[in-house]
């Protein structure tokens, strides 16, 4: 056994052999229960967790772990045994959980661990159905979770620099760890509870390479009494980065075993394999085609760590849904569904899947011995619900809170507001047609005159502006600004909500002048709020359809059970049902029917409120047997239906860098000669290595002029000339969300257009470029689509204006 990854029951038991042999003083010490709390307050542990030469040791005999993750807020804590049940019965024996810390600490100071947040339960009842658990902490998760799990009130100082060792960070983080380690560090195995293993940071590599940093969370978790074995994930390309010694190290991949496990023998010479985070499928994002993962490949790659003795945790086996305020958002900004589905094994509403039966079947070969696997629980019973009309309802405007003023508005945060909307109103004189314009509006903007829309602003094709018509007489100018879901990763993830200022009116060939003195209403959507309202009888004829409102209906219902509400005639919104906030929908798809738990629907009556910004077709509710998952309507999107058509220069000149890349998929550094400017970067693809006609990349990050990546904030994609949007999720922004599980590729169906292929980056700014980093599609040898020759070419004017 290395030492770096001594289990302190081992330490323990060597300072006490060594106490018995040696020193009196020091014993005497130890005997009047003076030693370090967490070694004090331990009972006899039932069980020994280590991390061996060659393998996990569970009481001292080799451990494989078949680990799957489930993320308590993301199933109703009422299920929460049958989930587990689930888990169990596809042949797992560990779950593995984050913990979301802006859910357990709201506020500042302010820590929740009850219902959906009490994390200690869900362990015990792992514990309970004999699931080992690996928890996953933070203080930054990732996981398509509002802000990566991060809590929103540290954005209020303005420069604060988040998974930096930035002291107003780093100590508001070490505040959560202890809280964390009082909570739940009686529950590591050390103490006889489920707990084998926690995780420091999440995925560090793609984010900084400060081991120091780690350094000081690692502390921050030992200090707050843990004791069993710290780790660290991070995809293949990113190991070394924020690397230590004295955390063990496993790699998160979605394929290709082999090449993941080949990158961790690097830094991990000796010792038991694992993959921390491999995907059976992959999450939806907001008017992007439903992800469905490939079995066929999923399988081979477990049957293969299984052979191999290496160990696991399938992210997710059963995702859930994201309920509530807590979806993230992709970058550079594909906000997430609630829809958690994942095409995982055990499906969103905890059915039993093909991949649960094959993942079953597979495991059954693999027992330890004397190891069984249980039947799989009875499904929950299922209901649906004829259409019912919504009678009541109460407009947002006119149930505003009391305003603030401000000169120039500023942020979300900065108004201490959490999540919902923000509503900004300022009076106009009267003038001709204008452009409103702000510096940036997060994320979807509705501009109303009078009570008027008048249009929409959209961060996802980073559209701040709107023509506003000739005004004759005076008249009000809202700006209802809807957050979505702070971005749950990279830098990107001081994701600040609400308008950024300065706000511009521009007549003609006049100079922008700004928009000063406003009222700034908050609207939190908070169960304070949503007690508040106002509600009046819909009147019949289509009466107010069209303007943001609640709408309230009374469900009778028989008898409970689980059902999928049809959101198919309603706009953008949330739903609350018997004031359980069921999350976001959205009528662009692909998701549109919202998941309802069965217990929180009740034997009589039932309250259904839903939240509508854009205004539904037909107000009703209704609930079906089974979920709609993959149904995409671009023709509703208001601002996103198809890429903008540009024109490209005739001649893009002199290229800044032309290559081959190498074979395989390892990520490649490049830098240019001389470092170039521009505000749009194009990656023109000349071959590739597999000699046909498709282009791929996972992931391409832009370096400065030393070298050091440039933030994505405000890129989009400038021009693409082939994307697969129909049978896939094979748009051009995979390329520059950060994730390289997926991935950028070319109309693989009847249409194949041929090579060159060209991506444009439009950088929001003229900016110099160094390099890049390019990470190739992910996957066995054979994978079609990975650039061979290339050129890059950089300019302020590869596009006509
Ligand atoms: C990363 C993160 C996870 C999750 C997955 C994608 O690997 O570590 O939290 O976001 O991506 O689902």
């Amino acid at each position: 056994m290395r030492a770096v990854y001594l289990n302190p029951i081992v330490v323990n038991s060597f300072l006490l052999l060594l106490l018995s042999r040696c020193v009196w003083p020091l014993a005497l010490l130890f005997s009047l229960g003076m030693m370090p709390a967490a070694f004090a307050a331990a009972p006899a542990p039932a069980h020994r967790f280590e991390i061996g030469a060659n393998e996990f040791l569970l009481d001292g005999k080799p451990f494989q772990i078949r680990c799957g993750e489930l993320h308590a807020p993301r199933v109703a804590q009422e299920y929460w045994q049958h989930r587990l049940r689930m888990v169990k019965a596809m042949g797992l024996n560990i779950v593995c959980a984050y913990l979301f810390w802006n859910m357990h600490e709201p506020r500042p100071g302010e820590f929740n661990w009850s219902g959906q947040a009490d994390a200690a339960a869900f362990c015990r009842a792992a514990q309970a159905e004999g699931l080992w658990v690996i928890l996953r902490p933070g203080p930054y998760a990732c996981a398509e979770w509002e802000m990566g799990g991060l809590p929103w009130w540290l954005l209020k100082h303005d420069d604060v620099k988040l998974r930096t060792r930035d002291p107003r960070y780093l100590e508001a983080t070490k505040r959560y760890l202890k809280e964390v380690g009082r909570e739940l560090g009686p529950l590591q195995v050390t103490r006889g509870g489920p707990i084998l293993m926690v995780q420091v940071e999440n995925e560090y590599g793609f984010y900084g390479k400060d081991s120091d940093y780690m350094g000081e969370l690692r502390g921050a978790l030992l200090d707050a009494g843990f004791d069993v074995p710290l780790f660290a994930c991070n995809p293949k390309q990113h190991l070394k980065d924020g690397y230590r010694a004295d955390l063990f190290p496993v790699v998160n991949f979605g394929t290709d075993p082999e090449g993941a496990f080949k990158a961790l023998r690097e830094i991990l010479p000796t010792g038991p394999l694992m993959c921390g985070e491999f995907y059976p499928g992959w999450f939806d994002t907001w008017g992007a085609p439903h992800h469905t993962g490939n079995p066929t490949r999923y399988l081979t790659d477990l049957g293969y760590m299984l052979k191999a003795g290496a160990s696991f945790s399938i992210y997710m086996a059963h995702g859930g849904t994201t309920f509530g305020f807590f979806t993230g958002a992709d970058r550079p900004f594909k906000p997430d569904t609630s829809s958690y589905d994942y095409d995982a094994p055990i499906s969103e509403a905890g059915w039993v899947t093909p991949q649960f039966e094959q993942t079953r079947a597979l495991f059954a070969q693999h027992l330890l011995p004397g190891e069984t696997i249980p039947q799989p629980p009875p499904r929950n019973p299922v209901i649906s619900i004829a259409p019912v009309a919504a009678t009541s309802l109460a407009r947002v405007f006119c149930n505003l809170p009391a305003p603030l003023t401000e000169e120039r508005p500023r942020t979300m945060e900065a108004y201490d507001q959490d999540y919902g909307c923000i509503l900004y109103r300022t009076q106009l004189p009267p003038g001709p047609a204008a452009t409103l314009e702000a510096a940036a509006i997060h994320d979807v903007g509705q501009v109303f005159l009078d009570g008027q829309r008048i249009g929409f602003t959209d961060r996802r094709s980073r559209n701040f502006r709107v023509q506003l018509p000739e005004r004759t007489h005076p008249v009000t100018l809202d700006i209802l600004v809807e957050a979505m879901g702070r971005v749950n990763f990279g830098v990107e993830v001081h994701d600040r909500k609400g308008i950024h200022a300065p706000i511009t009116l521009a007549v003609a060939d006049q100079a922008p002048a700004e928009l000063r003195d406003w009222e700034i209403f908050r609207l939190p959507f908070d169960s304070a709020m949503l007690d508040a309202l106002r509600f009046e009888a819909v009147q019949p004829a289509g009466a107010a359809v069209g303007v943001p409102a609640f709408w309230r209906a009374t469900v009778k219902i028989e008898q409970p059970g689980d059902c999928f509400l049809d959101m198919r005639p309603w706009g953008k919104g949330f739903v609350w049902v018997n004031g359980h906030n069921l999350g976001r929908y959205w009528n662009i798809g692909p998701q549109q029917t919202m998941y309802v738990p069965g217990p929180w629907l009740k034997a009589g009556d039932n309250e259904i409120v839903v939240l509508d910004l854009l205004g539904p077709e037909q107000p009703v509710i209704a609930a079906l047997a089974k979920p709609i998952l993959d149904q995409l309507r671009p023709q509703l999107d208001f601002a996103r239906a198809k890429r903008r058509e540009v024109k490209l220069r005739t001649d893009f000149g002199p290229p800044a860098h032309a290559d081959s890349f190498a074979a395989g998929s390892n990520l490649q550094e490049v830098r240019f000669g001389a470092p170039a400017r521009g505000r749009y970067f194009c990656l023109e693809a000349l071959t590739a290595h597999d000699g046909g006609p498709l282009a791929s990349i996972a992931e391409i990050a832009l370096l400065d002029a030393n070298g050091q990546p440039l933030s994505t904030e405000g890129w989009t994609i400038g021009y693409v000339d082939s994307e697969e949007r129909e049978r896939e999720d094979g748009t051009a922004e995979n390329a520059i969300d950060g994730q390289t599980a997926n991935f950028w590729r070319t109309q693989w169906g009847e249409a194949q257009p041929g090579f060159p292929h060209r991506l444009i980056l439009d950088l929001g700014q003229s900016r110099v470029v160094g390099g890049f980093r390019y990470v190739p599609r992910q996957g066995a040898a054979d994978v079609p689509g990975r650039i061979k020759e290339y050129r890059i070419f950089v300019a302020d004017d590869l596009i006509d204006p």
